[in-house]
């Protein structure tokens, strides 16, 4: 079977000013000399995707509204991301989905709207430290992808993220075996969701990857790219992961 091409993908969340475009452009410098065998997206704050742009990598949002348009003050519509030349909006990040009260319903709204404008939505999943504890991490991993893909979504539009949320900016990384299973249960309701059409869904890890786990991570079954926090930072901290798709 075919696989799709990996995508790494860095979420900056709140964090750059406006020089971070240095960093931006290192990036590039990096990516143009080695070859570079996945997609590369940075997610950085809103405040800099103009900023960002139109510097040899593609710029993605980390949120959205679910309205095109109206009365939502401090709220950005994926209409107005798709303006600036975005091609990606995360969706249901766990710190939104905690931070924001987001239920499945609401990402679910937002990856319409972002689908809707005709950008890809990465739509983010994963159980708590609680949730693992109690066995209920399939249990729980399957109701956030089952509850979170729109209904007129398509193969080409969706990526999944699994981030188990006790490995978001802790170090810790679940076991290799413990990747290949929720990938794994992942790839089959995308199967069931899509058709054939599912294998060629993107199924990034995220949670603690940096450039001296990323080979192993990145080599299970059903592991297509990485949703990386803290070591996108840096070029090179990134580019460092991104090699492994050299
Ligand atoms: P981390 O964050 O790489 O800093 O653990 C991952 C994420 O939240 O997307």
């Amino acid at each position: 079977m075919a696989a799709p091409k990996a995508l790494v993908a860095g979420n900056w969340k709140m964090n750059g000013l406006t020089a971070s475009v240095d960093q931006i452009e290192k990036l590039n410098a990096l990516v143009t000399e080695g070859s570079v065998g996945c997609d590369i997206l940075i997610c950085p704050p809103a405040t800099l995707i103009s900023a960002l742009s139109g510097k040899g990598i593609d710029i993605g949002a980390q949120d959205c509204h679910m309205n095109v348009s109206g009365a939502h003050t401090g709220d950005i519509s994926a209409a107005m991301l798709k303006d600036l030349g975005c091609h990606y909006v995360i969706v249901g990040h766990s710190e939104r989905r905690a931070d924001h009260g987001e239920t499945n319903d609401t990402v679910k709204a937002k990856a319409k709207a972002v689908q809707e404008q005709g950008l890809t939505a990465i739509i983010c999943v994963g159980e708590t430290d609680e949730e693992r504890e109690k066995g209920e991490t399939l249990d729980v991993v399957t109701s956030q992808v089952v509850g979170s893909i729109p209904e007129n979504a398509s193969a080409d539009n969706t990526v999944i993220a699994y981030e188990p949320v006790w490995a978001i900016g802790t170090g810790k990384v679940p076991t290799t075996n413990d990747v290949a299973e929720v990938h794994a249960v992942i790839r089959s309701l995308l199967l069931d969701r899509f058709g054939d059409a599912g294998e060629m869904v993107r199924i990034q890890y995220g949670g603690s990857v940096k450039a001296s786990n990323a080979s192993e991570l990145m080599s299970v079954a059903n592991v297509n790219g990485a949703l990386v926090g803290g070591a996108s930072l840096k070029a090179e901290d990134f580019y460092g992961i991104i090699k492994t798709y050299q």
